[in-house]
């Protein structure tokens, strides 16, 4: 079968498209998947730079929509022919403070969904709604999942409330602004891109700020009550500086490098709480499907490439230009 695999070289040097991949075969309690669209996400970039020279081949990937091809032993909960979308988190079934042992994303160190067929454990094949088409459905996964852990279940967001999101043409920050704008809450976003920041405001965003602008200034009048963050240390301190007294940040990403420093006394003084936040149970991943249903939330797609072209989509990641998800056809 054909799929991208990263493996030989650590980096980008080591992603090459097969096309003679050993077709794989469902175990007890597993179903096999034959993929109509997968999602990318930033860790589809950051996962080869993970790995080492001489590491084996590894299917990416994380998000997916297909139609079962082939049940193991026992399975129950899908047939052959049914249609689903894939929960990239494994082995994170109720909600908790944290994932329990043993939790993994699809698509590393396992197989994931760039490939033409993917094996995974029933309980990570949810039945598609049928109102969605493949490409739609396999682009809430991890970033709609983390954004909604993020937001309402770490954040606690109120809809008489403030949000403030940096960053916002990435994957998980779109949802993110979908996901308030959908309870009624005002949010505030940032963008380097001058387009972007049009983009979100035509979606909702109440007010857009360019990076070029000082923050506190501009926003003087706003009262934030919450901050999620990913751009990570380029942004980490200009989102403290907008947090009103006793806010919340929560931090799901790092894209411009983990290490950042703090004013601690600025910090404590404003009595701030800082949270992390990573993915989310099966059960949020369930709360999350029927709140995109309800409010009737689509992901925004910015481009789709078939597998054959996924180079290309990597390329398209890779610059940032994007606003929303880039998806794969197979
Ligand atoms: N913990 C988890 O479970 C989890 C899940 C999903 C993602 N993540 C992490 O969260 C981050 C975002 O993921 P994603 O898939 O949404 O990423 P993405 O689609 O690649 O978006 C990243 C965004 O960050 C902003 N950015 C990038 N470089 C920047 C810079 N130098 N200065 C300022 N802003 C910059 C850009 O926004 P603008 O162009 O608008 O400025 C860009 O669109 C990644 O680090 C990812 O690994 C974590």
């Amino acid at each position: 079968m054909q799929g991208y695999v990263h493996g030989g070289v650590k980096g980008k040097e080591g992603l090459v498209f097969k096309d003679n991949l050993e077709e794989p075969r469902p175990g007890k309690g597993e179903v096999k998947i034959r993929l109509r669209a997968a999602g990318l996400n930033h860790r589809d970039l950051s996962v080869p730079t993970r790995r080492s020279n001489g590491d084996p081949d590894v299917i990416l990937g994380s998000d997916g929509a297909g139609i079962i091809s082939e049940v193991g032993e026992g399975v129950q909960s899908v047939k052959v022919g049914d249609e689903v979308l894939i929960n990239p988190g494994i082995g994170w079934k109720e909600n908790a403070a944290a994932p329990p042992e043993g939790f993994q994303i699809v698509g590393f160190p396992g197989d994931g969904t760039f490939a033409e067929s993917i094996v995974l454990p029933e309980e990570n094949a949810i039945q598609k709604p049928s109102s969605l088409s493949f490409e739609v459905a396999a682009s809430y996964g991890i970033a709609a999942l983390t954004a909604y852990r993020a937001l309402f279940t770490r954040g606690q967001l109120k809809s008489d409330q403030t949000v403030f999101i940096p960053g916002i043409g990435g994957g998980v920050a779109t949802f993110l602004l979908q996901f308030a704008k959908a309870i009624g809450a005002r949010v505030i976003v940032s963008s380097r891109s001058e387009e972007k920041r049009k983009k979100a405001l035509d979606l909702g965003a109440d007010l857009a700020l360019s990076n070029e602008d000082d923050w506190t200034n501009v926003a003087k009048e706003e009262k934030v009550d919450l901050v999620i963050e990913s751009v990570g240390a380029a942004t980490i301190n200009r989102s403290l500086d907008l947090l009103r007294s006793g806010g919340t940040l929560v931090i799901f990403g790092s894209s411009t490098g983990d290490t950042a420093e703090i004013n601690l006394r600025a910090f404590f003084y404003g009595q701030y709480n800082f949270l992390g936040s990573t993915m989310g149970s099966a059960d949020e991943f369930s709360a999350m499907l029927d709140f995109v249903t309800n409010h009737s939330i689509e992901p925004i797609i910015d481009a789709s490439y078939e597998l054959g072209q996924i180079e290309n989509a990597f390329n398209h990641l890779a610059e940032a230009k994007q606003f929303g998800k880039i998806v794969i056809t197979m």
